[in-house]
């Protein structure tokens, strides 16, 4: 019988250091776009890929993210009474009705793999995603993650969303090296935790959005640490393809690396740019800046 992928991790316990001092108190995954915190629209992706389960591997100082999925009884008392409908509609379905959140606390943060390890008895014997909220992916449609979900249904086996990057900045990411299968499908042969430029397999970087099968936990429990002194999901990974195969997929779409400053700002502007109710001004007022 075909597997398919019901439930979905986000890990949301890191500090966000180079977020310093707007996340001294509060999430990094709770800074907006615009309108919406990072974490929203990696939910809201998830779910429009199929996924009811959402399990948030979270720390201490991390409670605005349950508090955010949750109901706020003064906010929508108020919105009710004020008789503003439309924005109360806003805070109530931020999920949908059959979506159900669960929440982890991760203790001490020992990395992406041990956060992942951390779901092992909510996520069981089945496959599932595991999407990083800081890389915000438009694909103008209903997500990467449904991309993914639709290419598992034929596979059936552990996926990873790539994306060429700048040979420069293999630092930054699990870098692979893929055999063709198609114009945007390959087998991973190899990966590798952010490897130096004259290192690095390709420039294919791993992004924050995986479909993996349970085998992955029985790799994460026996893993020691890996580079940066952290359990690396990355280093897992290259255990599993050894048993299985592992795909790379290059996703259509645009991603934003939310984890910088800078991709955080290109994000917030482009954004801004298609946000119905503010496009039109906000497009007048960045010409008119940059005629200044
Ligand atoms: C993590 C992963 C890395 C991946 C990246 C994608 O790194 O360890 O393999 O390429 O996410 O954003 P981090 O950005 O948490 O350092």
């Amino acid at each position: 019988m075909k597997k398919v992928i019901r439930k979905a991790i986000f890990p949301v316990a890191g500090l966000g250091t180079r977020f310093l001092p707007a996340t001294k108190a509060s999430p990094k995954e709770m800074l907006p776009i615009v309108d919406k915190p990072l974490i929203q629209y990696a939910v809201e992706e998830a779910v429009g890929a199929g996924i009811d389960v959402m399990v948030f591997i979270t720390g201490r100082s991390k409670r605005a993210i349950p508090d955010h999925f949750d109901k706020a009884y003064e906010v929508e008392t108020e919105l009710a009474n004020r008789g503003k409908i439309e924005t109360l509609k806003i805070v109530q379905n931020i999920v949908p009705p059959h979506v159900t959140c669960v929440y982890i606390r991760q203790a001490e943060a020992l990395g992406l793999g041990h956060a992942v390890s951390c779901a092992k008895a909510v996520i069981g014997d089945e496959p599932f995603a595991v999407l990083l909220a800081d890389d915000l992916i438009d694909d103008g449609e209903k997500g990467c993650l449904s991309q993914m979900v639709r290419i598992f249904e034929d596979w059936q086996c552990s996926l990873l969303g790539v994306e060429k990057i700048d040979p420069a900045e293999t630092e930054s990411y699990g870098i692979v090296r893929a055999t063709q299968i198609t114009d945007r499908l390959g087998k991973i042969g190899e990966i590798v935790e952010k490897p130096k430029p004259e290192a690095a397999p390709s420039n294919l970087a791993v992004v924050g959005r995986y479909i993996l099968t349970p085998t992955i936990f029985d790799k994460l429990d026996r893993l020691s640490k890996g580079a940066g002194g952290e359990i690396q999901l990355t280093d897992a990974i290259a255990q599993l393809l050894q048993e299985e195969p592992v795909l790379a997929y290059e996703f259509y779409g645009k991603r934003y690396d939310c984890g910088s400053k800078l991709g955080y700002l290109i994000a917030t502007v482009e954004q801004g740019l298609k946000h119905p109710e503010l496009r039109n001004e906000f497009k007048s007022y960045l010409k008119q800046l940059v005629i200044e």
